[in-house]
């Protein structure tokens, strides 16, 4: 297992050049079982949870070659059936069961556990395919779907405990596209990584509107194309690389972001400024300069669906918020126990306080370098995030976490000045 020593202190400066998304390549990788034809997908960031989709596809019959980013998948005959094997190694694996089911009316996919950011269930993507006609039978740890008769389209209202959901609201929208009729679903999530598979889906042939609001309508088509599409750029690599401006970048310089999109990045643009931050796009909003503010103050944060505060910046705020002088409050709604790397940053010095999905950020703390763990991605980058304003060394292990979503975060950063070393074990 790899491991990352951040030597803290140095300041950053110059230029980083953002990914593609990971969550919007999952689901657009998974989409192209829809097809037959060859599709070309572009920007998919080289990161090992792209890695595991593009095994699962290859598992299930599909060609794919992968060259710097650029990703061409032909499914012609694939199989219903996933290995567990590699299904189980990411939860997002789960949104080959729409595709599946809408191209050859039944899938077997084994579900998936909690993991460490919650319990994590399955039963709104569930929901929204038995709409559309599938029977669902599980058995020894697997999922066996089927729509003897194909499915049909019906309107469906996804909404959860938490809110709406991504994956699932994906899931049903990629078994709408072949479905016959016309499906509507409510509460839909609007995250601009559903907007990016509806535009894929719309290029191949589908015929999709109102993604990116709470309802979303699909009229069913009888066939899908090849495409060639390029993913949209990855907000949560931006947003965090924003957070390490704020917190170790050079007062005058500041770190340049492009390929960003500020529209994607407005609520962590937001929380930037007010806690004190300076953040610049240029005109077309597709680079970003952030300085970090000579008298920057706490902030209270809730984790929202989109347009709301993400849930996956949530960590590397706190990260931020721990040294920023003043109380600060985040409340994750969406993931109440996605707080873990609390504990660790407490052994850095960070004084927070965790309750019932609510973090108590006693601020402006000195940190000091210490062996770490990671516990999932967002965490990982937080400390990392802890690490680069630390007094020392800052080990941190478990690093498998952030290497699923982070494209090389450690050459990014040692090339804006940090002081980092990969440890390869
Ligand atoms: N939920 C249910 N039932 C379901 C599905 C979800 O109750 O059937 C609940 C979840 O437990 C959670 C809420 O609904 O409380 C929202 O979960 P959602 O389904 O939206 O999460 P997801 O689609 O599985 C994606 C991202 C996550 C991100 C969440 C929330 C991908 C591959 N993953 O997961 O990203 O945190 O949306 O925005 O797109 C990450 O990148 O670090 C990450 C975890």
């Amino acid at each position: 297992m790899d491991k990352l020593l951040v030597h803290g202190g140095k300041k950053l400066q110059g230029t980083v050049h953002i990914s593609g998304s990971k969550n919007a390549s999952l689901p657009i990788l998974a989409a192209t079982l829809l097809t037959g034809e060859t599709c070309i997908i572009r920007r998919v960031p080289d990161v090992s949870d792209t890695n595991y989709m593009i095994q699962i596809l290859t598992a299930l019959g599909a060609e794919v070659e992968r060259s710097s980013g650029t990703v061409r998948i032909t499914a012609g005959t694939i199989s219903h059936d996933a290995p567990y094997e590699i299904v189980r190694k990411m939860r997002a694996s789960i949104c080959i069961m729409g595709p599946l089911v809408a191209r050859l009316h039944k899938a077997s996919v084994s579900l998936p556990g909690g993991c460490v950011i919650g319990d994590r269930p399955v039963d709104l993507h569930l929901k929204g395919l038995e709409a559309l006609g599938a029977t669902i039978d599980m058995e020894g740890g697997n999922m066996h779907i089927e729509a003897k008769d194909g499915l049909h389209g019906q309107e469906c209202d996804l909404r959860g405990k938490h809110g709406p959901t991504v994956l699932g609201t994906d899931n049903m929208m990629m078994a709408a596209v072949l479905a016959k009729g016309k499906t509507v679903i409510e509460s839909a999530a609007c995250e601009p990584e559903v907007v990016d598979l509806a535009n894929f889906l719309n290029k191949m042939g589908a015929k999709i509107t109102g993604a990116g609001t709470r309802r979303i309508e699909i009229e069913g088509v009888e066939k899908l194309h090849g495409v060639d599409y390029t993913v949209i750029p990855d907000r949560i690599e931006a947003g965090t690389f924003m957070v390490a401006a704020a917190m170790a970048g050079c007062p005058e310089k500041g770190v340049t972001l492009n390929r960003v999109c500020q529209e994607d990045l407005k609520p962590s643009t937001a929380k930037l400024i007010e806690a004190g931050h300076s953040v610049e796009f240029n005109a077309k909003g597709t680079s970003c300069t952030v300085k970090p503010g000579q008298n920057p103050k706490g902030v209270n944060i809730v984790t929202a669906p989109f347009p709301g505060f993400p849930t996956d910046m949530q960590a590397q705020f706190t990260s931020l918020l721990a040294v920023t002088p003043g109380i600060s409050v985040v409340e994750d709604t969406i993931f109440p126990q996605r707080f873990m790397h609390c504990a660790e940053m407490s052994r850095m010095g960070a004084n927070i306080k965790v309750d019932n999905g609510t973090a108590v950020i006693q601020g402006g703390k000195k940190l000091s370098g210490a062996p770490v763990m990671a516990s999932d991605l967002r965490a990982s980058a937080a400390l990392v995030l802890s690490g680069l304003c630390s007094e020392g060394t800052t080990e941190i292990n478990r690093l498998y976490h952030i290497d699923r979503g982070y494209e090389n975060i450690d050459d990014k950063l040692v090339m804006l000045g940090a002081d980092i070393e990969r440890v390869r074990e």
